[in-house]
């Protein structure tokens, strides 16, 4: 954990800041995760706190319940001692006292107390802020907290999506703040220097395991022998846990291809997309493409150098106060340039993106937002994170782009152009007869078995410019001829 005058001060800005956008009576709720099962109630996935909890009150334990008063000016942190159960069965535990000391809190209580507190604030007609819950256990809480229903049959069936929009509880106002989203988002999203330096701890570890990959990489292996290598990489760099499901596939065309089955053979290429979660909770995420056996062949080189191309233009395009769409649209249409250079599309360049016709080979989007999330509060809504408010594109492939605004010093992000030839997406297009203008479908015939290409770096926005986080472990190498794990 960090020292306990970082959790304070964070608390500390995120009441000035409610205090000056609000001006008006409130707490702000933080509700810690319990442990989640997987089949039975004692056989849990591995735990994992909340980020925004994190962030505030540090402890990356269950059940917990932070609160923020914006008004007194005073920080609470309740949640059970251990009793002799848990004693035997998980060892001795950190009392609430400690674990509130440990984040500069001394008003500590019980789950009970908790709800005392609770129920005279509602009583008093204060303000409950909270953010947007997205577990079906967070949202059966506050339900019962708010009184808004007896916990009920229908409750046990219902998605928590789903609970908040489309049940009739919705008509029940269990409404998020959005003022504590905005305020919350806007201290995430900017790094400080002790943030930065865990992230960097992240990406180095990641690297190795994607240059660990290129080392072992062989014709007749499994992708699941070539992933083992990576989690042993990351477990021997003290990391217990990858912060997303891997991505480990010869079929990179598969955005989250999440199949380990195949068996690497001479000629395919290797995507390895992963990152891991360091002891702070901090992560990152790389994606490098390779060759199996070493060697691009020539039609492997061309796509390979036009995706190269379009991650140069995005990094030379990164500095604060320029939107990420633009940056987007940058890498957008060097991939349109190189596809048309080698005769896959044709017309004009920004024609082409404006109309989004490249996202038949490019249907995502050029990078998100990293820190403790991999797509960083994402669970916040991207319309906050990544649009600062405004509407999202409908538009088939820019629908995707989780990040479009202005950038800011202290913006950690990811930089991942791919190029992608996806059979099921060609032949609808080509059977709808679309972007006929821009499309050479019949050029596209020898690449349906070719698979895809995506690299991934994690940068800093810096005063200047950008910056990026941990060492390369992008091929570069592979364009003059070498081989990847050289
Ligand atoms: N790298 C995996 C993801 O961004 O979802």
């Amino acid at each position: 954990m960090f020292k306990s005058e970082i959790y304070i001060q964070r608390r500390n800005r995120l009441k000035q800041q409610l205090s000056s956008s609000i001006g008006y009576s409130g707490i702000a709720l933080f509700i810690g995760h319990d442990e989640s099962p997987i089949n039975f109630t004692d056989n849990c996935y591995p735990f994992r706190q909340d980020s925004s909890f994190l962030y505030f009150f540090g402890h990356n334990l269950p059940k917990l319940i932070g609160v923020v008063d914006i008004d007194e000016g005073i920080d609470y942190l309740f949640g059970n001692d251990a009793g002799m159960d848990e004693l035997i069965w998980t060892g001795p535990q950190p009392t609430i006292k400690e674990l509130g000391e440990r984040v500069g809190i001394s008003r500590t209580g019980s789950i009970k107390k908790f709800e005392s507190f609770f129920q005279r604030a509602c009583s008093y007609k204060r303000r409950i802020h909270f953010l947007p819950p997205y577990r079906k256990e967070t949202v059966f809480k506050l339900l019962k907290w708010l009184r808004i229903v007896d916990i009920s049959s229908e409750l046990d069936i219902l998605p928590s999506q789903k609970l908040l929009s489309e049940s009739p509880l919705s008509s029940m106002k269990l409404q998020p703040s959005i003022e504590l989203i905005k305020a919350v988002v806007a201290q995430r999203e900017v790094k400080t220097d002790e943030e930065i330096a865990q992230i960097e701890e992240a990406v180095n570890i990641s690297a190795e395991m994607h240059i660990e990959a290129m080392k072992v990489a062989k014709d007749g292996m499994t992708e699941q022998q070539l992933l083992s290598a990576v989690y042993k990489k990351m477990f021997d760099h003290g990391c217990i846990s990858m912060a997303f499901t891997p991505i480990a596939t010869t079929r990179g065309e598969t955005l989250h291809n999440h199949f380990y089955g195949n068996t690497l053979k001479k000629g395919d290429l290797f995507l390895l997309d992963a990152g891991v979660e360091n002891s702070m909770h901090y992560a990152s995420d790389l994606s490098t493409t390779f060759p199996v056996d070493a060697k691009l062949t020539t039609i492997q080189k061309d796509i390979y150098q036009i995706t190269l191309d379009a991650h140069k233009k995005a990094v030379s395009a990164l500095a604060p106060e320029v939107p990420f769409k633009d940056v987007h649209f940058k890498a957008s249409k060097a991939i349109v340039k190189g596809l048309k250079d080698i005769g896959l599309m044709k017309g004009n360049v920004d024609d082409a993106v404006a109309l989004g016709a490249h996202a038949l080979f490019f249907p995502c989007g050029t990078g998100h937002m990293m820190g403790l999330d991999v797509h960083d509060m994402e669970d916040l809504g991207e319309v906050y994170v990544g649009y600062d408010g405004e509407p999202k594109s409908t538009q088939f492939g820019l629908k995707s782009l989780r990040l479009a605004k202005p950038l800011k010093a202290g913006f950690v992000l990811t930089i991942e152009p791919g190029i992608y030839f996806i059979p099921a997406l060609i032949d609808k297009w080509h059977s709808e007869k679309k972007f006929l203008h821009f499309i050479n479908y019949k050029a596209l015939e020898p690449y349906r078995k070719f698979g895809g290409i995506r690299n991934e770096e994690d940068y800093i926005i810096t005063e200047t410019g950008a910056r990026l986080l941990g060492k390369s472990s992008l091929p570069y190498n592979l364009i003059d001829g070498n081989s990847a794990g050289n």
